[in-house]
């Protein structure tokens, strides 16, 4: 399979979806689906599938349709799973402790530390691992590899916390806090945005009762 360059964020927005579906179907002991019917599972159309899929490469065969496993391990490839990514939470608070409490090891998302400025969460354990204080930051981006930091401050800290990480040698921001960080154009940051999920799904609520 070769990877292609330039493939579009709709496409790559998709992915997750994909490899999610698969997923499941693999653990139902599904050896092979056609694109007509992942789509009915997906939601997504069978054409959509097949362009989407032609992006990375040639799956699937006519016929026969897709090798679920293959198809698993090739999205997981192309997505950057089939490594760990090491990773630090800065604000142990709600989003935090939540974050730091869901399995994402599954994806290789491995969380080594958690960082507050609070003296009271320092020292409390989430899941084995010991919240310490901000101020260690530096100190520990010093001595160890760290792939993504997650921002889970209020938001007036939050430019902070992130100049913190990128001087450290942080490559990848998972930002939960409302506001666009500045930082240099080789850090890839991922804003999360529950509200706007809870504003789609009132518009839609509304949209189904007129
Ligand atoms: P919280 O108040 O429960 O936790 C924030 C934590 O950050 C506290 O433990 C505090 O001590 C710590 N903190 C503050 N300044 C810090 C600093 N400079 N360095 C290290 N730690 C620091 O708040 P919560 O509810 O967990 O929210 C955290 C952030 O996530 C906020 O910015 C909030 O607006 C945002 N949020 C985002 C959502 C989303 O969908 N993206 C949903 C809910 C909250």
């Amino acid at each position: 399979m070769e990877k292609k360059k330039n493939i579009s964020m709709a496409v790559i927005k998709r992915l997750p979806k994909y490899h999610r579906y698969l997923g499941e179907l693999l653990r139902n002991d599904v050896d092979r689906i056609s694109s007509k019917e992942l789509s009915e599972k997906i939601g997504f159309t069978a054409s959509q599938i097949r362009q989407d899929l032609n992006c990375f490469g040639d799956f699937g065969q006519q016929g026969y349709g897709y090798n679920v496993r293959e198809l698993h391990a090739q999205i997981s490839s192309i997505l950057g799973l089939n490594k760990d990514y090491n990773t630090i939470i800065i604000g142990a608070g709600n989003i935090g402790q939540a974050i730091a409490n869901y399995r994402f090891d599954r994806f290789g998302f491995n969380i080594i530390g958690i960082f507050d400025a609070n003296p009271k969460l320092v020292g409390i354990k989430i899941r084995d691992i010991e919240i310490q204080d901000i101020d260690r930051v530096p100190e520990y981006l010093k001595n160890n590899i760290v792939d993504i930091g997650v921002i889970c401050v209020p938001k007036n800290n939050a430019q902070k916390v992130c100049d913190k990480l990128v001087q450290g040698g942080v490559k990848g921001i998972w930002n939960f806090a409302p506001i666009d960080l500045d930082a240099p154009e080789d850090i890839t940051i991922e804003n999360v945005h529950l509200s706007e999920s809870v504003l789609t799904l009132i518009y839609l609520l509304n949209e189904k009762d007129q």
